[in-house]
């Protein structure tokens, strides 16, 4: 049984995107959308083009608290996610960091002990302060009923582009080094988690009022090892995160862990799960009953960029698959940058009329 914390109860009243982890009746349900700050919105790129790199972005409170709030004034999302990256966590550490035009990050790969040992957990909490600074004049410039969303990468995902140094369709060499050396790897998921339990705490204290964990590559792992990288971590993080915030409704997003997800949510303690494009809308509604737990998604981002009555049909389909269940709309995964603007006003249109 998952007990109500009575701070959430409260809060919940203000900003309608707690109420499903409250459990609070809802007219429709609540929305926001992953990667809703990007490259799709004029203003967002207006504003990238003057900051410089894009982690001279993601450290500017100024600037990123800008593009947090930019696409909340355009559409009235009941959530608003902070502006930052899953990678500030490496760099954070000391890692090379860049993003390369168009090609994605790069990052200098860690492949030994010797790498791993240039990691600086000392230096974190500094470069972690302009980001949480970001959430405090984000929180203050934000309507008092749009709740904000803090996160994290989740280790394994984080990982799989610090010994990579990139983006990959198998994440190949993070599940070979796990593999060929656990020791090592191990030190690694224990070194991002402890600097994510920092990164959330301060998001938190500096006003988030929800966490997402985002592990996009879980998708990846056999069953034991995802046990032993994705659920571990995530179970650590979850209850340190709950120890300091008992009331902080946190949220995983396994994407594409397909049959493995009931029993990662059962396993970390999470409190809503997102699911992915791929899982099916009839499986969302029993995910939800089995595990009493808030589900999150999942519409196609492809969608959004057709538009329509494709868009339309599907929109419709998903609601009624989850009517009455603690649910939040949102997409399968990140707004793709060719998403026509127009095609997301509809969308909350639509979710709302319904
Ligand atoms: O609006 C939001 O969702 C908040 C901000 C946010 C970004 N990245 C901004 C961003 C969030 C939550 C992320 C998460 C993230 N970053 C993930 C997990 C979610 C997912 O998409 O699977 C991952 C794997 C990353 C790592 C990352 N950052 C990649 C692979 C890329 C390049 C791909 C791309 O779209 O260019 C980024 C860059 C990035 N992060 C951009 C944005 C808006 C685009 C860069 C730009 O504006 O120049």
């Amino acid at each position: 049984m998952r007990e109500i914390p009575s701070g959430l109860i409260e809060r919940a009243r203000q900003r309608p995107f707690l109420k499903p982890f409250a459990r609070q009746a809802v007219g429709a349900p609540p929305i926001w959308l992953m990667r809703q700050a990007g490259r799709y919105l004029p203003e967002y790129r207006e504003v990238r083009a003057k900051a410089g790199s894009f982690l001279d972005l993601c450290y500017n409170p100024e600037l990123a608290s800008e593009v947090t709030i930019q696409p909340i004034r355009r559409f009235g999302f009941d959530a608003a996610i902070l502006f930052s990256d899953i990678l500030v966590v490496p760099h954070a550490l000391g890692q090379t960091v860049t993003f390369a035009e168009g090609e994605g990050p790069r990052l200098d790969p860690i492949r030994s002990a010797m790498d791993l040992a240039r990691l600086n957990e000392l230096q974190v909490g500094r470069k972690f302060e302009l980001v949480f600074e970001t959430v405090r004049r984000t929180r203050a410039a934000l309507p008092a009923e749009t709740a904000l969303i803090g996160f994290c990468g989740a280790p394994w995902t984080v990982a799989t582009y610090m010994v990579g140094g990139r983006g990959s369709v198998d994440q190949a060499e993070a599940r070979l080094m796990a593999y060929q050396e656990p020791e090592i790897f191990s030190q690694l998921i224990d070194i991002i988690s402890t600097a994510s339990v920092t990164y959330l705490d301060g998001q938190v204290a500096a006003g988030a009022d929800a966490i997402q964990i985002f592990d996009s590559w879980a998708g990846s792992l056999p069953d034991d090892e995802f046990d032993r990288w994705v659920v571990a971590p995530t179970r650590r993080i979850v209850r340190e995160l709950k120890q300091r915030y008992p009331a902080l409704p946190i949220i995983g997003f396994p994407r594409a862990a397909g049959d493995k997800i009931a029993h990662y949510v059962r396993e970390t303690g999470v409190d809503g799960v997102s699911c992915d494009t791929t899982f099916s809308i009839r499986g969302m509604a029993e995910l939800s009953s089995a595990e009493n737990v808030v589900v999150q998604g999942n519409l196609d981002p492809l969608l959004l960029v057709t538009g329509g009555a494709a868009l339309e049909k599907r929109v419709e389909e998903i609601l009624t698959a989850v009517s009455g269940r603690p649910f939040i709309f949102n997409l399968g995964h990140g707004i793709v940058p060719q998403t026509p603007p127009e095609n997301v006003a509809k969308l909350v249109q639509l979710v709302r009329r319904g």
